[in-house]
């Protein structure tokens, strides 16, 4: 049997990374979001279901109006806006080109001037010529989609001379469930590969010698459909479904799951959320 001494976590987490993102067809977490309508949809689950994460998540993190912060993978704005009305300053990088696109809408529509948009990834991102650290605060919010995790971290803690928060997924989600279950229906016995999760994170976060703190508590979002169909539509891309005997068990499915509510269909998506964070200047590296 291996020694446990001789896991090297980062790789853990690429290899775990790489197997996902080959999975599905070589799209990975920042090339899942360059469609328009997707973005949208996520800013509407945002603002629809996701008051409770930000409001958590503003109680227990301080943020001092001199602040810069630091938003890597922003996303449509979720925590860069209520930032930039706490902080002196936000910076956000985002790369995908419809998320950036509404991310800039939400900050024009609300007048926001204090936050600065880096369309980049994050392993992209020039330290000396794209930003200019420190920062007080760094946050990584459901935004882990590096391959190089150790890389990724580094970089976050040389641009930090504060506290640094990673949200990330605790154990299945209720999404990795359901493509277990429709790869069995639809596919027969294929192996499903979800991303690398916080056991991984926590894991070689310690082997670098970062000793985080951490905190756990369930989210749940709706995706709403304007009909039964449009759910079928969505997931039978997601699944990519390619026969109608496919789409026929797919829709068997579907009806198990997809609930109408009012005049939408929604499914809901549950998760356990790791918040895990540090602060720099007391930790080894
Ligand atoms: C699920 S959204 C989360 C958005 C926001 N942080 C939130 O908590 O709601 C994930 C975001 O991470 C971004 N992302 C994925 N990979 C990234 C990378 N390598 N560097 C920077 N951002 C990345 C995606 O483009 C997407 O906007």
């Amino acid at each position: 049997m291996m020694s446990t001494d001789q896991i090297d976590w980062a790789e853990v987490w690429a290899d775990r990374m790489k197997r996902h993102y080959e999975m599905n067809g070589g799209t990975d977490c920042a090339d899942c979001w360059d469609d328009e309508e997707e973005a949208r949809n996520y800013w509407r689950m945002v603002q629809h279901d996701c008051g409770g994460y930000v409001d958590h998540l503003l109680d227990r993190i301080r943020v001092e109006p001199t602040f810069r912060v630091l938003d890597i993978g922003a996303g449509p704005g979720t925590l860069a806006i209520p930032f930039s009305k706490m902080a002196a300053h936000v910076t956000a990088v985002e790369p995908s080109v419809s998320m950036a696109t509404v991310l800039r809408e939400n900050l024009d529509e609300r007048g926001i001037e204090n936050v600065d948009c880096i369309q980049k990834r994050w392993e992209e991102v020039d330290v000396e010529r794209d930003l200019k650290p420190p920062y007080d605060l760094v946050v990584a919010s459901f935004s882990l989609g590096m391959t190089d995790i150790k890389a990724a971290v580094q970089k976050m803690m040389t641009v930090s001379s504060g506290r640094v928060y990673l949200a990330w997924f605790a154990g299945d989600t209720s999404w990795d469930v359901q493509a277990r279950e429709v790869s069995a229906l639809l596919f027969g016995d294929v192996a499903y590969h979800p991303m690398p999760k916080s056991d991984v994170l926590f894991n070689f976060l310690y082997q670098m010698g970062v000793y985080p703190n951490v905190w756990v508590f369930p989210l749940r979002m709706d995706h709403r459909f304007p009909s039964f169909d449009d759910a079928l539509n969505y997931f039978g891309g997601q699944y990519r479904v390619s026969t109608d005997d496919q789409r026929a068990k797919l829709s068997g499915y579907l009806s198990q799951v997809v609930e109408k509510d009012g005049e939408s269909w929604a499914m809901t998506y549950d998760f356990l959320n790791m918040m895990i964070w540090w602060d720099n200047n007391h930790q080894e590296t």
